[in-house]
């Protein structure tokens, strides 16, 4: 069966459309390393995380592991986990205080830095660009890593520091010039924030990470993201589990065979956006990185999709507004 997958595989995914978006697929030498990874560990579904090619060249795995309130003493254990699991991709910030344990958990898992794909964030705080450096410095050595795959300014914050988070957008430039930042981005943009960077800065943001689940689907900002080559990075995919329940889901789900976490993060999948589920319970974490082997059909990815309830259905704060910095 392996070696008949083998065979077949390039054939089959060498390049696959998703959704709105084209999908670079990883080479076929590393689809046959994680695919021999993957059966070796004893699983029987086939899961292979497709990779994005970002606005600069790089490429990120379209499925991660979020460590967003995964508690320091905890996140070492969850993070090498993950990586068991397969994940490749690691979402945390220096908000979440746990960049020490990412770093301790990816250096002790087996595998190469190199082979994860690692995220963080400039906290609110720290926009001003002299802080904003020594924040940088900060989270590499938290991390332990002389470099971060990708970079983000976690919140605008348009009300604070006059509004100028153009300049903070040309720090982070900085770091993407020295190479310590591979890619850099930004979270929780909103349009204005980012037709204010294109009329003022030079580098279009690779990634907007933004709130996006089926009940607030996002749809004008992840809209200019996909005009402006800006992937969009959906936080909070499964809305912390609210809409697991949700009628619609589950009957999609029964009917499939799958379950509503799945059914959610695959339609993140088909949509073209990149994912980072949480969770501290391993069955949860395999569970949610089994997305590769199924595919919604038009039918039910539209039914998810009106499931959005606008600015209604959002459960975290409002970009526009939020001013809170961490004491
Ligand atoms: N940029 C930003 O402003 C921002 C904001 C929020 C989040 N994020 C990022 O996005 C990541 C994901 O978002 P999130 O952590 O807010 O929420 P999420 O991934 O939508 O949901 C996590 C919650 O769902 C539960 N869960 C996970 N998988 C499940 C499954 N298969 N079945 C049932 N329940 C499941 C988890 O419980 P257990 O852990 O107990 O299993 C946890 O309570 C974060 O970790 C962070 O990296 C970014």
């Amino acid at each position: 069966m392996v070696e008949f997958i083998k065979r077949g595989w390039p054939f089959l995914t060498y390049v696959a459309r998703f959704g709105e978006g084209w999908i670079g697929v990883p080479s076929y030498d590393s689809q046959v390393r994680e695919l021999d990874l993957y059966t070796r560990r004893g699983c029987t579904a086939l899961s292979t995380v497709p990779g994005i090619t970002l606005n600069d060249g790089n490429t990120i795995p379209q499925l991660g592991f979020g460590v967003f309130q995964i508690e320091p003493d905890e996140t070492a254990e969850a993070v090498r986990e993950a990586i068991e699991v397969g994940y490749r991709h690691i979402d945390t910030a220096e908000m979440y205080g746990n960049e020490r344990e990412v770093g301790e958990g990816i250096r002790t898992s087996g595998v190469d830095r190199g082979e994860v794909f690692v995220t963080s964030k400039l906290n609110n705080g720290l926009h001003e660009p002299d802080d904003a450096r020594q924040a940088f410095d900060t989270t590499l050595s938290d991390l332990g890593f002389d470099y971060v795959d990708l970079f983000l300014i976690h919140w605008p914050l348009p009300t604070l520091y006059d509004g100028d988070f153009a300049s903070t957008w040309k720090t982070l430039e900085e770091f993407h010039n020295d190479g310590r930042a591979r890619s850099i981005g930004v979270s929780n943009f909103q349009i204005g924030h980012l037709e204010r960077l294109a009329a003022e800065t030079e580098t279009v943001p690779a990634v907007n990470q933004i709130e996006a689940h089926p009940y607030f689907a996002n749809e004008a900002v992840r809209a200019y993201g996909q005009e402006h080559g800006i992937v969009t990075e959906a936080w909070s995919p499964i809305a912390q589990g609210e809409v697991l329940d949700d009628p619609t889901v589950t009957q999609i789900a029964e009917n499939i065979g799958k379950t509503p976490a799945q059914v959610v993060l695959r339609w993140h999948i088909q949509r073209g956006d990149i994912v980072f589920p949480k969770s501290v319970t391993p069955s949860r974490m395999r569970e949610n990185f089994e997305l590769f082997d199924f595919e919604l059909e038009p039918g039910d990815m539209d039914e998810i999709s009106a499931l959005d309830q606008g600015e209604g259905g959002r459960t975290g704060p409002n970009p526009d507004t939020f001013a809170h910095v961490p004491g």
